[in-house]
């Protein structure tokens, strides 16, 4: 008797909306909170989020949508102008001051540009990677954005977009990140 082949119950489609709706609902946290220390640990976690969520998409899912879609490379050119501004964006809000006028208004642009790139993805790559492939290829790109966002870097890297550049610079950058993380807070800037 063969043993059972191991499938992971998710789908990837699944998964990355499901992402993107936390992430969405970690701009309105960030947002709404009242005092700039709570303001602070939700954007890192939005930072967090948003960081391993683009790359793991780069690594896993823009290369795949690139090869097996019609019109797949013009489409993921897009996405990835689309996350390289995103990146700049997160960067650049990082180093103001959480209870700033600056952050507010920075956040709130980010947030608008990253709704946008989430409902183009939904709409444009999701979709037709679920015409594309069967359920266990679904699957299976679900298991591997997990393992990449494990080993992903936690802050925006901007010029770090291709699957190439990433699968280079990407663990490097993922343990300084994770050691600076380690060390905590807003204050650890370079
Ligand atoms: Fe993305
Ligand atoms: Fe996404």
């Amino acid at each position: 008797m063969s043993a059972p082949s191991i499938t992971s119950a998710r789908d990837v489609v699944d998964y990355l909306k499901s992402q993107h709706e936390t992430i969405k609902a970690l701009f309105v946290q960030t947002l709404d909170a009242s005092d700039a220390a709570t303001r602070d640990q939700s954007f890192t976690r939005l930072r967090t989020m948003l960081a391993v969520h683009e790359t793991a998409e780069e690594m896993v899912v823009h290369p795949r949508v690139r090869r097996k879609v019609d019109g797949g490379a013009e489409i993921v050119d897009a996405r990835l102008a689309e996350e390289h501004d995103a990146k700049t964006l997160l960067r650049d809000i990082e180093g103001l001051p959480r209870d700033s006028a600056e952050f507010t208004k920075a956040l709130i642009h980010l947030q608008d540009a990253v709704i946008k790139h989430a409902q183009n993805e939904e709409e444009l790559e999701f979709t037709a990677l679920e015409a594309t492939l069967d359920q266990a290829e679904l699957a299976k790109l679900a298991d591997a954005v997990a393992i990449a966002e494990r080993i992903a870097p936690t802050r925006p890297h901007p010029g770090v977009e291709s699957a190439a550049a990433n699968f280079a610079v990407g663990p490097f950058a993922s343990v300084l990140d994770r050691a600076r993380d380690a060390l905590g807070g807003a204050s650890d800037k370079a």
